[in-house]
C-alpha cells in the first residue's frame, strides 16, 4: 500500500550534454532541444494531473531551468523551491570539459564506463589547471556550502550519495511525512544515487542506469518508504528505452 508519492526528473539537455562533454559541476545551459524536453516534461505532469506543495532543485542553471519550465506548464510557478548543492550532479573531476567520445578514445570505453557508472571508482581530481577550476570553487552560489573541506574536486557516485542523502533523510523524507506532495529536478548522477538507495540496488546493479534527460519518474513508497512503485517513467516504454541507450552510448569512442 502506497502511502508516499514523489516525482523526480533529470533537467532536460544540456549544451554539454550536446557536445558530449563530462559537465558536473560546470553551470551549462539548457540546450533548445533540452528546454524543450523540460516543456514537454511539464505537460505530460499536467496531463496526468500532477500538483506539487513545493519542488527541490540543485543549485545548477540546467535544472532550475527545467523546473522553472515544468512549473510553469503546470501553472504552479509559485510553490516553494529549495535550492541546495546536495542535489547538484556529481562533480566530474579533471574529466570536466572533456569530451566523452574522445576520452573513451584515449583511455578506452572501459574506464569511461568505470568513471560514468561504477559506485565507488572516482573520476581523476580536478586541478587548478583545468579550465573550469575557478569558475566552480569561486562561484559564489557556494558561499553557504559545501564548507572549504567539504568541497569536491572530484565525486565517485558513492561520494555523491554520501552528500545528497542527508539532504533527502533530513529536508525531503520529513517533508512527505508532513504531506507535501514533492518534485525534485536535479540530475543524471544525483538521482541515480537516490534511486539506489530506495531501490536497495547493489553497487553492481546501478552501473546498469542511465537516467535520461527531461522524462519525469514516480516513486511511491510504503509507511516505511520502500518502493510499492519503482521509477515509473511518465513516457512510452520504447521512446524510455531508447533515451536510456543514448546515454549510455555517449560514453562510446566515435
Ligand atoms: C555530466 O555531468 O556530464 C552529465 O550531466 C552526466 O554525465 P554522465 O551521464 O556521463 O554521468
Amino acid at each position: 500500500m502506497a502511502k508516499y508519492q514523489i516525482v523526480m526528473v533529470r533537467h532536460g539537455e544540456s549544451e554539454w550534454n550536446k557536445l558530449n562533454k563530462f559537465c558536473g559541476w560546470h553551470d551549462a545551459e539548457l540546450s533548445e532541444q533540452g528546454v524543450k524536453e523540460a516543456h514537454a516534461a511539464g505537460k505530460a505532469l499536467k496531463d496526468a494531473s500532477f500538483k506539487f506543495d513545493v519542488a527541490h532543485t540543485s543549485v545548477l542553471t540546467r535544472a532550475h531551468k527545467t523546473l522553472f519550465a515544468i512549473l510553469e506548464e503546470i501553472d504552479q510557478k509559485d510553490i516553494p523551491i529549495y535550492k541546495t548543492w546536495r542535489l547538484n550532479e556529481r562533480h566530474y573531476g579533471g574529466l570536466t570539459g572533456l569530451n566523452k567520445a574522445e576520452t573513451a578514445l584515449k583511455h578506452g570505453e572501459e574506464q569511461v564506463k568505470i568513471w560514468r557508472r561504477s559506485f565507488d571508482v572516482p573520476p581523476p581530481p580536478m586541478d587548478e589547471s583545468n579550465p573550469h577550476y575557478k569558475e566552480i570553487v569561486e562561484d559564489p552560489r557556494y558561499a553557504d556550502g559545501p564548507s572549504k573541506s567539504e568541497f569536491p574536486m572530484f565525486e565517485s557516485l558513492k561520494l555523491t550519495i554520501e552528500r545528497t542523502l542527508p539532504y533527502w533523510n533530513d529536508v525531503i523524507v520529513p517533508q512527505m511525512k508532513k504531506g507535501e506532495k514533492i518534485l525534485i529536478a536535479a540530475h543524471g548522477n544525483s538521482l541515480r544515487g537516490i534511486v539506489k538507495h530506495l531501490d536497495g540496488m547493489s553497487d553492481e546493479a546501478i552501473m546498469g542506469l542511465n537516467l535520461p534527460t527531461g522524462i519525469p519518474f514516480v516513486y511511491e513508497l510504503d509507511v516505511d518508504f520502500k518502493p510499492v512503485v519503482s521509477m515509473k517513467f511518465l513516457g512510452d516504454e520504447e521512446t524510455v528505452r531508447k533515451a536510456m541507450e543514448a546515454v549510455a552510448a555517449q560514453g562510446k569512442a566515435k
